[in-house]
């Protein structure tokens, strides 16, 4: 991986599919989903430049990307490690990194957003690349649980702004919810759509509400399984081994929330209680609180509600 600008776009092989329309992307963010979102574009022949706020993050984040190739490549090429290594090496070759997004914009299709789950941050950051990007450009936001029309309305480009909401682990996870706002041109919308399933991901149509489809489900139930916890009904392994083997969940709660970083899961729901306050469901957890406040964030940072080597 490079240090420049979007290099060409490089055929991987016959079955790597592009997107006619969005070809360039810019990745903002090298966190989980970033670097996970860099990782599939890359892989279905899209050149992407993947921007964070230091070299020291982006190295982590090509590292992430490395491993999880090698994960894929070991299944894929089980008996042939040279042809495991050729792979790897041409799909790294389609991500580059940069410190400095308003530099890299000038030549991107789209521009997806996956920094941390604050509305001014992403707000502040949108603001800032609509004067740096081309016309054409799209601009995207991966955000959990804040409205997307929020973000776009510090953009003049509110026809071309929509929301690509990915899934963590973003290589295994097939769906990607497209959320389109009322500003949001049938144009931009089309071309989002077309561009998830170049992804080889399954897209769903979502309004710009709250936690779109999929979290205005799955949040709550885990932030009710912290409150079950906290009532001191059931152990977090009870609580984790009940919902696997009784209902079929390939994560406990706990084990979730760690995954997903305990830092999101309390941004998305003090954000949805601030505005909401009345509703029990989005009522903020004392046991989050502290952990997050103590920073035991889940798995990226070692320990949540759970330890990890
Ligand atoms: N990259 C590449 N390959 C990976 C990988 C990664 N990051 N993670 C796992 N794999 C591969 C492994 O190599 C493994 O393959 P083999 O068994 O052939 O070696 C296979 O996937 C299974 O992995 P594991 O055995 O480690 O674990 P698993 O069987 O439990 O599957 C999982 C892992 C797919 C993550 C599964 O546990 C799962 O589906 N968990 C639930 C995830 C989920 O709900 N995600 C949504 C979170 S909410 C969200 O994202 C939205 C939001 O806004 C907060
Ligand atoms: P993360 O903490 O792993 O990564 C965020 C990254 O953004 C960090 O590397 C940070 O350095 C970088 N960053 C912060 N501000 C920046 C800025 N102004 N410019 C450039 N880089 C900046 O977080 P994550 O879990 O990858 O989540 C990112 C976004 O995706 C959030 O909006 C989150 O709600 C959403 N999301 C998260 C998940 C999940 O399961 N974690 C799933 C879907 C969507």
């Amino acid at each position: 991986m490079a240090f420049v600008t979007h290099r060409a776009v490089r055929s991987l092989s016959s079955s790597a599919v592009r997107s006619a329309a969005i070809q360039h992307i810019t990745v903002i963010g090298g966190g989980l989903m970033g670097a996970g979102i860099a990782q599939v574009a890359a892989s279905t022949g899209h050149s992407v430049v993947l921007v964070d706020q230091s070299e020291d993050i982006l190295k982590k984040s090509q590292k992430g990307i490395e491993d999880s190739l090698k994960r894929i490549a070991k299944k894929k090429f089980a008996d042939k490690p040279e042809a495991g290594s050729e792979f790897i090496e041409k799909i790294l070759k389609n991500v580059s990194i940069s410190t400095d997004a308003g530099s890299v914009v000038h030549s991107t299709d789209l521009v997806l957003e996956a920094i941390v789950e604050n509305l001014q941050v992403k707000r502040d950051l949108f603001g800032g690349l609509d004067k740096f990007a081309p016309e054409h450009t799209i601009f995207a936001s991966n955000t959990s649980s804040l409205p997307i029309t929020d973000i776009a309305n510090s953009t003049s480009r509110q026809d071309r702004f929509g929301g690509l909401h990915f899934f963590n682990p973003v290589p295994l996870m097939k769906l990607v919810e497209v959320i389109r706002t009322p500003m949001t041109s049938q144009k931009t919308f089309s071309a989002l759509l077309e561009f998830s399933k170049a992804l080889g991901k399954q897209p769903v149509s979502c309004k710009d509400t709250p936690g779109f489809l999929v979290n205005r489900l799955l949040v709550p139930y885990m932030v009710e399984a912290i409150r079950l916890h906290e009532r001191d009904h059931g152990s977090k392994e009870d609580i984790d081994l009940a919902m696997k083997l009784g209902a079929g969940y390939p994560m406990g709660p706990f084990e979730l929330l760690d995954y997903v970083g305990l830092d999101t899961s309390k941004f998305i729901i003090d954000g949805w209680h601030e505005k909401d306050p009345e509703n029990p469901l989005f009522a903020p957890s004392p046991l989050l609180n502290k952990l997050v406040a103590e920073g035991k964030l889940g798995k990226k940072t070692g320990e949540g509600f759970y330890k990890y080597k």
